[in-house]
């Protein structure tokens, strides 16, 4: 049986049971006695004792992706931030050295870049798609790499299984935020991962209702660790939160089949349209890691395109302007297409050379393919792009 569509267990025979989780919002949960109590606060007994710890509809759903992950006792966390805030400082500590990929999300690597500072722990940016890039960045008191398969918004592969063998052979924590490639295409853990992790906020809940994270470990003890900090720093999801994501976790793996078929479409039209400088698909055989693609996504392309047009911020404009029904917004894993425009969004702290050493340039657009039937969304991204070239 498919793990996300696993439906309740009757609590018991002769008794009829909801078909559909119940949402649990209580705050707190009553038990018999203090014996029973110290059990459950030290992990021997099961149940509940107060949300900020641990809630029913958070296990149910960790239970969920855990069975898509190949993990155990994953954690769900009220973002995806708190996901990445709880495996580097519940797991890293003043004096460790972390290394990270140089295209990670923008906000993780901010916290690697500015507030890990503050706490005395020490971090390098490499390009991850090099294996011996990782190698050489590596001190003594390396304690972690984080990466993410594909990155953000160039979509380049990182080496994972290069990345993986070096962290196991120097005895580093391997960190995976596996959000843009999901379990559907790669699963961390049988690649070596110690750590892997999600914005849930995106493909895994899927209509941009909700913000989420989800983080699991290898071990029992990287576990607590992860675990104690988030619940000591209150990095709680709400239940409410957790039954939608549980909902939209239904249709993960039909959603994302669609909006990969519909992605490759997508390049594959932009690729070939006058005023598009490239179009960017990790399966297509123009894409700088495509033979990657094969040996660590199995072939598979993902939702997310990119592309660049001729005539910088002003066609970006009307670009946008014209593809009318794409929502130009931030985000991705949306059952809608969105559109966005990295050096007006994620990416406008870097200077323009930073951004230019990056490939992303005024006319760059990184797109989160939805469910739109691909004639529709053609349609829509030939009135862009002719409006762009129009000017
Ligand atoms: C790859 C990746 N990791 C983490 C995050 C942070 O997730 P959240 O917005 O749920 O905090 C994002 C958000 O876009 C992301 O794209």
């Amino acid at each position: 049986m498919k793990p996300t569509l696993m439906r309740p267990n009757p609590v018991g025979p002769g008794v009829s049971s909801p078909v559909v989780t119940p949402i649990q919002q209580s705050v707190v949960y009553a038990s018999d006695a203090p014996d029973t109590l110290d059990a459950q606060y030290a992990g021997e007994a099961a149940g509940f004792t107060y949300a900020r710890e641990g809630h029913p509809n958070a296990d149910t759903l960790a239970a969920r992706i855990d069975a898509l992950e190949g993990a155990e006792a994953g954690l769900i966390t009220g973002s995806g931030m708190a996901a990445v805030t709880a495996a580097l400082m519940g797991v890293c500590g003043a004096g460790d050295h972390i290394i990270g990929g140089d295209q990670l999300y923008g906000r993780s690597l901010r916290l690697m870049t500015q507030d890990l500072l503050r706490f005395g722990l020490d971090c390098s940016l490499v390009d991850t798609t090099d294996a011996a890039a990782v190698a050489a960045a590596v001190r003594p008191n390396t304690r972690m790499v984080l990466i993410e398969v594909v990155s953000n918004p160039t979509l380049r592969i990182a080496d994972l299984h290069g990345i993986a063998q070096l962290c196991k052979d120097r005895g580093i924590l391997l960190v995976v935020d596996n959000t843009f490639t999901t379990p559907r295409s790669v699963k961390p853990f049988d690649a070596g991962a110690d750590i892997v992790l999600h914005s849930v906020t995106k493909l895994l809940a899927g209509h941009a209702d909700v913000t989420l994270g989800y983080v699991a470990a290898r071990t029992p003890e990287l576990r607590k660790a992860i675990y104690d900090f988030a619940v000591t720093t209150g990095l709680t999801p709400s239940p409410f939160e957790c039954w939608l994501a549980e909902r939209g976790l239904m249709t993960f793996d039909l959603r994302f089949d669609k909006a990969q078929a519909t992605a490759r479409i997508l390049g594959d039209h932009l690729a070939a349209q006058p005023g598009v400088l490239r179009a960017i698909y990790p399966s297509r055989s123009d894409h700088p890691d495509h033979l990657r693609n094969q040996s660590v996504l199995g072939g598979q392309g993902g939702n997310m395109v990119s592309f660049e047009i001729q005539g910088g911020r002003d066609a970006a404009n009307a670009f946008s302007r014209a593809a009318q029904g794409v929502a130009f917004a931030p985000t991705l894993g949306d059952v809608g297409t969105t559109l966005s425009h990295p050096a007006s969004s994620s990416h406008r702290a870097l200077s323009a050379g930073d951004r230019a050493a990056l490939g992303i340039s005024e006319g760059f657009f990184r797109v989160s393919v939805g469910l739109e039937e691909p004639a529709d969304l053609i349609a829509t991204f030939d009135a862009g792009l002719s409006a762009a070239r129009d000017l």
